[in-house]
């Protein structure tokens, strides 16, 4: 077991480079399995849930080798359909692959991957949705048994709510279905169209991606191509956060800054100067942060529920009061706790925590509970006086590829230590 161990109060300066965006690795990774020949993916983070998804295509009877942040996938000899559930519960989003294997097999067995750290995350839509295409989908003692006797189909499908990943489900299903696909109530975010622009490099027929209804004509094989995985926009936020709440100023390489307006702006509105240039966002932070004063998590165009607990560390030291809402997951307030020990200033109730900036947060021995509120507990440690521990930092390894090398880079004091109980 880790822990990262930070000595705040030292501003940020220098430069870092965005890697490419595990939420887009993964179903990309699954995507390939769809290919015939040879895929390459480049700018892949060296994350373990990234090589949970080579395991998985591995057990599938894939090759998949990956050097640095080449990832390499051959999946011309499937030898499996179904998913181990032990490989299953390693990482929520393992139930990606249950789209891919039903359009590459016709049939999949996998697990029911059951709730996390965030609350229930039930998959009612991605099966119903995968229903509609022809599959006949049967529960039995926690396994999905999926088939589709007279193979899977285009559809019409209507999301009740725009979910992530049974759009990624519904578009790795039908681009080797018999016919036309199309999805009402989409999701938008950009891995949505890091997806869809990768299967059409390899030959799909996709259009409307990053709008809501998106139309799929199923084509008979797709090939394998090179493909660079987009840049990660929540590490991006992440680390632009660090300089906002040091009062630090740095220059992000590789970011898509349309990508994140709305983040940019509310770090506008809390003080912050941001200026695009040439594929870098250059930020510059006042001494103290400003309140804002209502952060709504949205789907996107909307605020990002994963940036919500890094902006919530950001107004644990701000001036004035801040109120948020949580719209996309029941439990997504479980830094809560850390960010009160390190002295900060948070009510919450139902969705709604309200948040009175403190002139200074004080280090404190805190968990990491999830990925993004780990990385808060991270940002709050760079801000804090004196020292903060942080264990169970395996949540924060799961998103950030060696957050403290990038953060200390540029600056920051924070190294990594064996915990030894
Ligand atoms: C993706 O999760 C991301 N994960 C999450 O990032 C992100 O927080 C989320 O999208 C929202 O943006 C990956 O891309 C691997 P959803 P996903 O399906 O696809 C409900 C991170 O920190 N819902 O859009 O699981 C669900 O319960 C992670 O990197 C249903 O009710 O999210 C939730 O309340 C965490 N039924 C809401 O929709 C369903 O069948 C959004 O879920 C599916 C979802």
């Amino acid at each position: 077991m880790q822990k990262f161990v930070i000595k705040g109060g030292i501003p940020i300066e220098g430069e870092i480079q965005l890697r490419g965006a595990k939420n887009s690795a993964l179903p990309i990774m699954a995507a390939s399995l769809l290919c015939s020949g040879e895929t390459i993916l480049e700018n892949c983070p060296r994350l373990t849930d990234i090589f949970v998804a080579c395991r998985i295509l591995t057990h599938l009877g894939c090759s998949c080798t990956l050097n640095q942040h080449t990832v390499s996938i051959i999946a011309n000899n499937l030898i499996n359909n179904e998913i181990p559930e032990d490989l299953m519960q390693e990482m929520r989003s393992s139930i990606i692959f249950l789209g891919a294997v039903l359009g590459r097999t016709g049939a999949c067995q996998v697990s029911y991957p059951g709730g996390c750290e965030l609350g229930p995350r039930p998959i009612d839509l991605h099966l119903d949705a995968l229903r509609r295409m022809g599959a006949e989908i049967i529960q039995s003692e926690g396994r999905l048994l999926c088939s589709a006797p007279k193979g899977i189909h285009g559809a019409t499908v209507h999301l009740k709510f725009p979910s992530v990943g049974a759009t990624e489900n519904i578009l790795l299903a039908a681009v080797l279905a018999k016919g036309r696909t199309v999805i009402y109530n989409a999701a938008r975010e950009p891995e949505i169209c890091d997806l869809a622009s990768f299967l059409r490099s390899c030959g799909a027929k996709i259009a409307g991606e990053g709008e809501s209804t998106i139309v799929i004509d199923g084509v008979k094989s797709l090939k394998g191509c090179n493909y660079r995985i987009m840049p990660d926009r929540i590490a991006g936020i992440t680390y632009l956060s660090a300089a906002a709440i040091t009062g630090g100023k740095i220059k992000l390489n590789g970011t898509n800054g349309a990508q994140i307006e709305n983040v940019i702006s509310l770090l506008e509105q809390a003080g912050c100067r941001i200026y695009h240039m040439d594929n870098a966002l250059y930020i510059y932070a006042p001494k103290r942060l400003l309140s804002i004063s209502g952060i709504k998590t949205m789907p996107h165009p909307g605020f990002p529920t994963d940036a919500q607990a890094i902006f919530m560390a950001l107004m644990t030291c701000a001036k004035g009061v801040s109120v948020f809402e949580e719209n996309i997951f029941e439990n997504r307030y479980r830094h809560v706790d850390a960010l009160l020990k390190m002295g900060a200033n948070i009510y919450v109730s139902g969705r709604i925590a309200v948040v009175e900036g403190v002139q200074q947060l004080s280090g404190a021995n805190i968990n990491a509970t999830d990925l993004r509120g780990g990385a808060a507990m991270v940002l709050a440690g760079l801000a804090a006086c004196g020292h903060t521990e942080i264990k169970q930092i395996s949540h924060i390894d799961r998103g950030y590829e060696s957050i403290e090398t990038v953060l200390s880079d540029v600056g920051a004091d924070i190294v990594r230590k064996e915990e030894y109980n």
